[in-house]
């Protein structure tokens, strides 16, 4: 049995058919691939475009979509996620995508169902979906042609699931990665890191902008966010006319990650992000549930 907790479960001969089906689908035309198949989604952790891009990808395939309430679910009532599961399980899904606050737990609960696990974000640790629909963004942006491009992925690096991910997934591709932000946003791992946006900013095709993640740091580390903002904004400043493209997750935190003027500015990507990540996720709960081995 496939499932998906990681960037790491797909080769890239498997990403590279992924992105011919997402190409595909990207017409936002209705498939019966999937017709009658169940999906179950459970997300512990709030959000407004995985969970509603994985509800349009199984609906533009005709399945079906079981969403668990989580506040009105017997989690609430000191159920273990394993019993959850466990009982969701029995009602025979064709996948379940989760997402969760604490690392692992997709990895975790895989050996516990009888069908595919498609990471939704777990904690700090991994989210797959996100990472293939960022690279299929920058795929068709240079047509393919990614191989040397440099990106600087900006923000709370550490405490960023989006930032593992694509990092892994990234340089398996050829990219060149660059990381900037406070040094205590910083991760443990060997790659050119600044403090300075304005030391890197010369050299870089992509731009990448990751959101503070508060709700996991354990202290607060900033009064404001502005303080952060007053350094790592992306604006017009730094950017000026300069050919870059620029990314972002979502949620943004408007002139704290980006300020307005450059959200609206065409080099930005974001909105495409999210209309391709429907088509990543149709493509990948495709090869999931009807190639699954
Ligand atoms: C990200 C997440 O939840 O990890 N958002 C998303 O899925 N599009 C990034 C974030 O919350 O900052």
């Amino acid at each position: 049995m496939k499932h998906l907790t990681s960037t790491k479960d797909l080769t890239n001969d498997e990403i590279l058919e992924i992105f011919k089906d997402a190409k595909e689908f990207l017409d936002e035309k209705p498939r019966d691939l999937l017709d009658n198949k169940l999906i179950t989604t459970i997300f512990f952790e709030n959000s407004t475009r995985t969970l509603s891009s994985f509800e349009s990808a199984v609906k533009r395939l005709k399945a079906n979509v079981l969403k668990l309430d989580i506040s009105k679910s017997s989690s609430s009532k000191g159920e273990t996620l394993l019993d959850t599961i466990a009982n969701l399980n029995s009602m025979s899904p064709n996948a379940i995508i989760i997402r969760h606050m604490h690392s692992g737990i997709a990895d975790y609960i895989k050996n516990h169902v009888n069908c595919p696990i498609l990471n939704a974000g777990d904690g700090k640790h991994a989210h797959p979906t996100q990472a293939l629909l960022d690279l299929f963004t920058i795929y068709e942006h240079f047509n393919g042609n990614i191989k040397n491009k440099k990106i600087l992925i900006v923000g709370d690096i550490k405490n960023s699931r989006v930032a593992t991910s694509n990092i892994e997934l990234l340089q398996r591709f050829g990219l060149k990665i660059s990381l900037a932000g406070p040094v205590h946003f910083m991760p443990n791992i060997n790659l050119p890191k600044y403090t300075n946006l304005n030391d890197c900013i010369d050299d870089i095709d992509i731009l990448m902008s990751l959101r503070t993640q508060t709700e996991r740091h354990q202290k607060s580390i900033y009064a404001s966010l502005k303080d952060y903002a007053s350094d790592f904004c992306i604006n017009k400043k730094l950017l000026k006319d300069k050919n870059i493209i620029l990314m972002h997750p979502g949620p943004v935190n408007r002139n704290i990650d980006i300020d307005d003027e450059i959200l609206n500015d065409q080099r930005s990507l974001i909105l495409k992000q999210v209309k391709n990540g429907v088509a990543i996720r149709m493509s990948v709960l495709k090869k999931l549930i009807l190639n699954n081995n």
